[in-house]
């Protein structure tokens, strides 16, 4: 029997950060979501500007063990989805690792050529590129277009993985939950 017909779920290790990146997910968006809600000035704002930037940073620094984590083999979806599907797959999820790498990245980036510090609890991240305020503008440009099309790609994710669950009736969920 092949290797791949044995594993039935993902590792513990790439279960743990697929649904805890999650959560942090739902911290970023809660945060910068409420935050747009409150009125100029107040004085939570800040307070949830600070915790989307931790949440996005704990995204950042996790998703280079989540890439590690793919080196270990991967079930396989059974029965076998069709070819394109398989494709679009793959392409989403490539969506979804730049998702978490250019747009806390862009942040970094905005902060710093704002001329604003980037701190993560005792550190200050290094500074990339120099203090340009133009440049700034088009990081936070990119950064929240990226961002905003961030709801979709997750969106678009679970919505696929409920539809293979409760339609298709495959292990495409199964794979990445805990045993019962
Ligand atoms: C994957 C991680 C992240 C996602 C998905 C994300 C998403 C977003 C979104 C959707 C917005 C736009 C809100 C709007 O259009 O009003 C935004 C704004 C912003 N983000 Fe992030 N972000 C992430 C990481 C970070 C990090 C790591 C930092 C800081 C180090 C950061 C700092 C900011 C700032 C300063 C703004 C502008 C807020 C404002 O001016 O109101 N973000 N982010």
């Amino acid at each position: 029997m092949t290797e791949h017909l044995v594993i039935q779920r993902y590792t513990k290790l790439s279960m743990t950060l697929h649904w805890l990146m999650l959560a942090l997910f739902v911290g970023v968006y809660a945060c910068i979501e409420i935050k747009g809600l409150l009125p100029r000035g107040h004085a939570l704002k800040g307070v949830l500007l600070g915790g989307h930037a931790l949440f996005g940073i704990g995204i950042f620094l996790l998703v280079w063990l989540r890439l590690l984590g793919r080196l270990a083999p991967r079930p396989a979806i059974l029965p076998r989805p069709p070819a394109w599907q398989t494709a679009v797959a793959h392409l989403m999820h490539l969506a979804l690792y730049g998702l978490m790498i250019v747009t806390p990245l862009l942040a970094w980036l905005m902060l710093n050529a704002a001329g604003k510090p980037v701190p993560y609890f005792e550190f200050a991240l290094p500074s990339l590129v120099a203090v340009d305020p133009d440049q700034a503008k088009q990081f936070k440009h990119w950064h929240e277009w990226l961002g905003s099309a961030g709801y979709w790609l997750i969106g678009l994710h679970a919505f696929a993985g409920l539809f293979h669950h409760y339609w298709v009736r495959d292990n495409t969920l199964v794979r990445m939950l805990p045993k019962r």
